[in-house]
């Protein structure tokens, strides 16, 4: 594998309320990637539209989503910030790797089949599709790593796939073209941390997502102190107290999820905690975690209501990333085509 360019592609869709799962999870993560990586850092509209959205609620998303990555301390000078649908590179590549990917890989995704639920018929096509749109999304940009969380780890081995296949099924062209071996490189998915799954506040089990009708299992970004401390103090526990070691957390999934959520917060180990919480009661860590959400979540939160009281300025924010990302994008996408064996327009 010929090495391509480090580069970071992230998307968040802007469906629903943003939570702490998809903060711990991928956007403080993508803050940190920063430092490392070139990042681009994408808000997937077209993804969003593959269940209804209310076009008024839509457009309020978009840039709710865009004010909560500027929030946690994304910056838009550095990295790459704007929205999928601003940048049509993005729709083109996937009808390309629509015709690559095979109906087969995608009758796998588990995904599809928890969205779909019974009434299969009567989903969008683009739910079925959504798939190879992630894919066009990340190999527009030739991305190398992908920060998500755990249940993007089917859609990015998709993508691998979709990279494998074209670099075969096109390797004459993309030789005799001068690209090497390859075109796409085989990304990387970034999951881990010890918030890769956050689960839902009222069951362990489940996972904190922004679909689940009660409230209480989730905590939004834009939650105030008050809502944050009701929601830690209801979460669901077991009557133990905290052991010491994580061996002591297997079959607890409660306990489990508020270290394994303390400690992203706090930016260590679930060891850590314990060795300072082993022994505790639920009482005495509910109320350490509160203080923890709350001095971590409250100026997010604060920030990105500043933020949204200003769209003119998320606007400028999202035109001038699209700008950056199409110019990245562009060339890559010419390149296909002439892979493909398309003509171009002279
Ligand atoms: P979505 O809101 O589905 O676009 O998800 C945005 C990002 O948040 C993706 O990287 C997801 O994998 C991640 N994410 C969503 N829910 C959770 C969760 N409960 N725990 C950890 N990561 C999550
Ligand atoms: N499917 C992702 C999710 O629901 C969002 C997404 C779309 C994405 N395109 C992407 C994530 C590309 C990473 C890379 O969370």
């Amino acid at each position: 594998m010929p090495a391509f360019k480090e580069l970071v592609f992230s998307g968040v869709q802007p469906t629903g309320n943003l939570h702490l799962g998809n903060y711990l999870g991928a956007i403080k993560r993508f803050v940190a990637m920063q430092a490392q990586f070139e990042c681009l850092y994408c808000v997937v509209d077209l993804h969003a539209i593959t269940v209804w959205q209310d076009p008024a609620e839509l457009t309020r998303q978009i840039r709710e989503v865009t004010a909560a990555f500027l929030a946690a301390g994304i910056d838009p000078a550095r990295s790459v910030v704007f929205n999928q649908s601003q940048v049509p590179q993005h729709a083109e590549l996937a009808w390309i790797f629509n015709c690559v990917a095979r109906l087969g890989w995608l009758n796998r995704m588990t995904q599809f089949k928890e969205k779909a639920g019974k009434d299969r018929e009567n989903a969008s096509v683009g739910l079925y599709d959504y798939p190879v749109l992630m894919a066009a999304d990340i190999l527009a940009y030739r991305a190398t790593h992908v920060p998500v969380g755990e249940d993007q780890k089917q859609h990015l081995e998709l993508t691998r796939d979709i990279a494998q296949k074209f670099n075969n099924d096109f390797a004459g062209a993309i030789q005799e073209q001068g690209h090497g071996e390859a075109f796409f490189p085989i990304t990387e998915p970034l999951i881990g941390g010890p918030a890769a799954r956050v689960m839902s506040l009222r069951d362990g089990t489940k996972k904190m997502s922004k679909s689940d009708p009660s409230d209480y299992s989730r905590i939004n970004l834009t939650d105030d102190s008050d809502g944050i401390a009701t929601k830690v103090r209801k979460a669901k526990t077991d009557a133990e107290p905290l052991p010491s070691e994580t061996a002591g957390l297997e079959k607890r999934p409660e306990a489990d999820n508020l270290v394994g959520i303390f400690a992203a917060l706090n930016d260590v180990s679930r060891e850590d905690v314990l060795r300072e919480y082993g022994g505790a009661q639920f009482s005495a860590f509910k109320g350490a975690l509160v203080d923890l959400a709350v001095a971590k979540l409250g100026p997010i939160g604060a920030e990105m209501k500043r933020l949204v009281a200003d769209p003119g300025h998320i606007d400028a924010v999202l035109a001038d990333g699209a700008a950056r990302a199409e110019a990245i994008a562009a060339p890559n996408i010419a390149a296909v085509k002439d892979i493909v064996g398309f003509v171009r327009r002279r």
